[in-house]
């Protein structure tokens, strides 16, 4: 099987090229045969949307366009690295997308197939800045580029804060995320399961067959470390399921279960971490942890109920962004949540 990796830096070897290098060498270690395509030094004209493949089934332009189109359909998995230019994928990488028209035209227009199964794919992306929303509309490219391409998009390794061509290889964890994204990819490919419940509505779990019971909303868009105490959420329970809120206004807290869908895929390949991200403090189990980047990146939190509104809750106190998903719903009772002869590792003390 092939993995296909796509790297759309000009620059050579540096951050985005170096996680696509070690998310191709977590996928050999799973015996997968691996291409790396560097399309900087590939001749690739931009798109002239000149229609002809409408007629030909075929982009009537030849270059070296000619040598990727085949590899699109025979890879069994699909990796596309590219830095934020300007907040979108580069140019090199932007032709190479624009150039797949002609399987859109043939996905959507000719009802012709484009592969012969969907295949899971990886976004890699690396940004200057750590801004809120950097990579988004770079994430809204390749999306919609994999879809036409008959990829499922199944995660991404996003990495801000990473200018010099280096920076990536300080990064206490990048090589490990990637190695585990490159290896979970080739698992996903042969039909492994692995519980997703990301932004996309294709991805909803199937496999572990739970769904979403509502989803969190408040004004914090991007992850933070701390001063969640204060944050007001509204819990929006899906109004089918409305009477399963019915009594909840009963009770003071709630233990709200969410799926922390902004986890990136690579990390919830980390088994051990340096709690609290600090390196004086040894390298504790995740399970040992209540760190996000767990194999199954689920949320739990007890906060106070301020309202019920029919099936909308409104809580202060959970650390959760907008739009989280939410998993369940349950009564904090102290008798079963709160015992009182706890033991806790000198760690969690640390301020
Ligand atoms: C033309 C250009 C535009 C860039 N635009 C952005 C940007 O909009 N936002 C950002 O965070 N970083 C931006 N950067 C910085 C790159 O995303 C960053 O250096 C990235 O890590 C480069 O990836 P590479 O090391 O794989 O080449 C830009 C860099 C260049 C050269």
């Amino acid at each position: 099987m092939l993995v296909l990796g796509l790297s759309g830096s000009p620059r050579r070897g540096a951050n985005s090229e170096t996680l696509l290098d070690w998310a191709l060498e977590g996928a050999q270690g799973e015996g997968a045969q691996t291409e790396k395509l560097v399309i900087s030094e590939m001749a690739i004209a931009p798109c002239r949307d000149c229609d002809e493949c409408q007629a030909a089934g075929e982009c009537t332009i030849h270059d070296d366009m000619d040598l990727i189109y085949p590899k699109i359909p025979e890879a069994a998995a699909l990796i596309f690295a590219s830095p934020v230019y300007f907040r979108g994928v580069t140019a090199q990488a932007k032709a190479l997308i624009d150039r797949c028209n002609y399987l859109w035209i043939r996905k959507y227009l000719l009802h012709q197939p484009v592969a012969s199964q969907k295949r899971p794919g990886l976004f890699i992306a690396t940004a200057g800045q750590d801004r809120p929303g950097e990579f988004e509309p770079s994430i809204a490219t390749v999306r919609s580029f994999f879809a036409t391409a008959d990829v499922d998009y199944v995660g991404e390794l996003l990495f801000p804060g990473m200018d010099e061509a280096g920076s990536i290889r300080n990064h206490p964890s990048a090589r490990e995320q990637a190695l585990a994204a490159g290896s979970r990819l080739v698992s996903l490919s042969r039909g492994g399961s692995w519980p997703r419940l990301t932004r996309g509505k294709e991805e909803a779990p199937t496999v572990t067959d739970w769904r979403p019971i509502g989803v969190v909303r408040n004004n914090i868009k991007e992850p933070m470390v701390y001063g969640w105490e204060t944050v007001v959420s509204e819990l929006v329970v899906n109004p089918e399921l409305a009477p399963a809120v019915e009594g909840v206004e009963d009770y003071s807290h709630l233990v709200v279960v969410t799926w922390m869908h902004r986890v990136p895929w690579g990390a919830r390949g980390l088994l051990r971490i340096h709690p609290k991200d600090r390196q004086e403090i040894p390298l504790m189990g995740v399970f040992a942890t209540r760190t996000q980047h767990r194999p199954n990146p689920i949320g739990m939190a007890v906060v106070r109920l301020l309202e019920r509104k029919g099936n909308i809750l409104q809580v202060v106190g959970l650390d959760a962004i907008d739009g989280t998903p939410i998993l369940d719903i349950k009564p904090h009772v102290p008798y079963y949540d709160s015992p009182t002869d706890v033991k806790l590792p000198r760690w969690t003390k640390h301020p």
